[in-house]
């Protein structure tokens, strides 16, 4: 019998290659095959990270998220769409674990920090040899991007996504002394007023493209209302304990 072939959700890190691990790194240039997320007609911000340390023989999966905007996200066809995308895209994973080929899932950030791999991992794990390699998160590329630490002493941090209800993110923005909030896009006025309202909004900063091209740091103030990139986030440094 075949050995089955070990998966890897290998963490590219925030953005910069550079900010890649060794063992990311190492795992990519070994592997023939590689399986990455992207939208219809992208490249596939994940397989731009690796481009340079990918095998020319690699095989590639390409991932393609199904259309589902006409959907609302809370609704079952939206779910069920999503659910069979997973499905099939762990069915085909599987198979090449079985025939013994390792496999690199590509994956932007930190593959178990609210990643699209987190749903091939529940769907794989009980069947085939996974391993997980940890990276630097955009959120740590963000604050870096600052200039200011994000934590000091017993500062409590609070990481929060931008689709929430403004008055779950008002609630939680005034309990907590640092904040990170991913997922700004479409959410970005709503998250503004909930900044104003939790009396935070004067302190936060929006990062742009943390550690990439066009990398951008600005005082939330400073930006105007409307849609923002899909790579945006947003920080609130705490101002805790020092010497
Ligand atoms: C689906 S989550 C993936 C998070 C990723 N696994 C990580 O470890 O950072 C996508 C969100 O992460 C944030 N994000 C990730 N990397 C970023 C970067 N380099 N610059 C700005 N935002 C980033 C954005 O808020 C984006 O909407």
């Amino acid at each position: 019998m075949t050995a089955q072939g070990i998966i890897y959700g290998i963490g590219l890190g925030p953005g910069d290659p550079d900010l890649m691990s060794v063992k990311a790194r190492r795992v990519l240039e070994r592997v023939d095959h590689l399986a990455y997320f992207r939208k219809r007609g992208a490249k596939g911000h994940a397989r731009s990270i690796a481009a340079a340390f990918m095998k020319k023989s690699v095989s590639e999966f390409a991932m393609e998220y199904p259309i589902t905007t006409e959907l609302p996200p809370d609704s079952a066809p939206y779910r069920e769409s999503l659910a069979a995308f997973y499905n099939e895209s762990a069915a085909h994973l599987r198979a090449l674990s079985n025939q013994g080929h390792e496999v690199g899932i590509l994956c932007e950030g930190d593959p178990f920090f609210y990643g699209s791999f987190m749903h091939l991992y529940e769907r794989l794990k009980d069947s085939q040899p996974i391993e997980v390699i940890p990276a630097i998160t955009g959120m740590s590329a963000a604050w870096t991007a600052t200039g200011q630490p994000i934590t000091w002493g017993d500062d409590v941090l609070t990481v929060l996504a931008g689709t929430l209800p403004e008055e779950d993110l008002c609630r939680h923005i005034k309990a907590t002394d640092a904040l990170v909030v991913m997922k700004i896009g479409g959410n970005f006025d709503k998250i503004c007023q909930a900044l104003k309202d939790a009396g935070k909004y004067e302190r936060a900063w929006m990062v742009e493209f943390a550690s990439m091209e066009g990398q951008r740091i600005l005082k939330l103030s400073d930006v105007s209302e409307g849609r923002k990139p899909y790579f945006s986030i947003i920080v609130v440094h705490g101002e805790g304990r020092r010497p």
